[in-house]
């Protein structure tokens, strides 16, 4: 298993996507897109409290658009700035503040549906039954060992969104998720949309000193797939916090925030979630392979602990631990090299169109037209030449109903929409047509997608 450690980022992704396909067989009725997890319930004496349970009842009449929301208040009401940003994340915190607090600290009175938060259909198969997360990535000891990481870790995570924004989520999804609309701007979110995603980690205080204190929530885990699941405790330790705001934003409409845990800040495991930046476009004017002028659309917290700071994008862009932003080890101009920052929130996110025809990371498409990234003969990432005009293509400031391939059907920056919900209904059903013409999701039979994958995992990490 060390060479995997090579390139967790792609690993993982993949394999979580690769898990998704692989127990569609084994699983009830893999048509049944609403349902609440992978059918593995823990048994009462291992664990005795709530389970997850699929929000999906999504608003069918538009919820009103916020007038002078708090996160516009904090800023007054104007464009968000590397001033102000600190502000603008802090407000955001505030706003859901009340419901994180009941969903880590008191889960037995935590009811998503009537505190206005919704998740995504068809992603019953990786999600584990107590909090619905699934698996977000693996990180080998050394990607934190300054930080004192003395064990590979995972992480999971968990998706919600809000009213406004799972009005969207509906849209595209209709009542029984079996035909997605991604008709002309159907997936376009609202404004005053808000998206937030948790970041919970396997490695225990003792094995990660730094996360000491954070808020600690029991998972339903197989690490090892091994078939059985075991209950397991985890680590909140990254919160992301996205809003569509043309406002504020008006070069790509969203801001992407996120908040990290630091045992040194004040007050309790919720108080020291503190921010670790925000980024509201890729500051394509700045091209950090030459140019080390401080960066206008990001906003990099510098009391942030350093652990968290170890793992920023492209240029000190945004990117949170959770995030794979560093690529390890990747070939540039032939050459290989350890740690390699290599994306940004918005930059990632920037390729979430359908169907999905660029890798996550600015790598050339291996076949042309999917979204395979080249790797070398030692399997590792080939990137472009950073800085190169192929590369700024994962460094502008669009809004999110410009695809960054033209052509496709933009998904407004949505990666769960783009990598996870619409490839596992699309392999679930065998369906294709998303928007009246029939868009085969990377042109092969849905089935062959697993194939693909595992191919593509078998000669990069074996
Ligand atoms: C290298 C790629 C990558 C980077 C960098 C990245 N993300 Fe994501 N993000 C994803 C993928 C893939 C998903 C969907 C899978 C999942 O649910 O984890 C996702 C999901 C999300 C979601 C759920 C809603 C949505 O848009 O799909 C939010 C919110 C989010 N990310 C915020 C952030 C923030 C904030 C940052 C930066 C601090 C960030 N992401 C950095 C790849 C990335």
């Amino acid at each position: 298993m060390k060479k995997m450690n090579k390139f967790n980022l792609f690993f993982v992704l993949l394999f979580a996507f690769a898990i998704t396909a692989c127990d569609n067989n084994n699983n009830g009725d893999p048509l049944e897109p609403f349902a609440n997890n992978n059918d593995r319930i823990p048994l009462m004496e291992d664990y005795d409290g709530p389970l997850f349970e699929l929000s999906f009842n999504y608003p069918r009449i538009m919820p009103p658009t916020p007038v002078n929301p708090p996160w516009q208040q904090a800023i007054g009401g104007g464009e968000i700035t590397v001033e102000n940003a600190h502000d603008f994340v802090l407000a955001l915190k505030d706003l859901i503040e009340e419901d994180m607090r009941v969903l880590i600290f008191d889960y037995a009175n935590w009811n998503a549906e009537q505190r206005g938060w919704y998740n995504q259909p068809w992603l019953a198969d990786i999600r584990e039954a107590i909090y619905g997360t699934y698996e977000g990535s693996e990180f080998p000891a050394d990607t934190f060992e300054a930080s004192g990481l003395t064990v590979d870790m995972t992480t999971h995570v968990l998706t919600f969104y809000d009213e406004l924004s799972a009005f969207t989520v509906g849209n595209v999804w209709g009542v029984d998720a079996l035909n997605p609309d991604l008709e002309e701007g159907q997936a376009q979110f609202k404004e005053g949309a808000v998206i937030i995603k948790l970041a919970f980690q396997t490695a225990s205080p003792e094995q990660w000193p730094v996360i000491e204190g954070a808020a600690s929530v029991p998972l339903f885990l197989d690490p090892n797939d091994t078939g059985l699941s075991t209950v397991t405790d985890t680590w909140l330790f990254q919160l992301d916090i996205i809003v569509k705001d043309s406002i504020a934003s008006p070069d790509t409409t969203w801001v992407f925030t996120t908040l990290v845990y630091d045992q040194d800040a004040e007050g309790d495991a919720w108080d020291k979630m503190v921010p670790l930046g925000a980024m509201w476009g890729n500051d394509p004017d700045i091209n950090s392979a030459v140019d080390d002028s401080p960066l206008q659309e990001n906003w990099i917290n510098p009391d942030a602990p350093p652990y968290s700071t170890a793992t920023l994008g492209w240029g000190g862009r945004l990117s949170g631990p959770n995030d794979g932003a560093v690529a390890s080890p990747a070939v540039v101009d032939g050459e290989t090299i350890q740690n390699v920052p290599a994306s940004s929130c918005m930059s990632c996110h920037g390729v979430a169109e359908y169907e999905l025809e660029s890798f996550l990371l600015p790598s050339p498409s291996d076949p042309e037209g999917t979204d395979m990234p080249t790797v070398d003969s030692d399997g590792n990432l080939v990137l472009f030449t950073p800085g190169s005009d192929d590369w700024n293509r994962w460094f502008q400031s669009r809004p999110g109903d410009e695809p960054q391939e033209a052509g496709l059907i933009p998904l407004d920056y949505d990666m769960v929409f783009a990598f996870k919900s619409l490839p596992s209904w699309s392999q679930a059903t065998g369906l294709t047509e998303v928007d009246g013409r029939d868009r085969p999701y990377t042109g092969l039979e849905p089935l062959t997608i697993i194939n693909r994958i595992q191919r593509t995992y078998n000669g990069m990490f074996e």
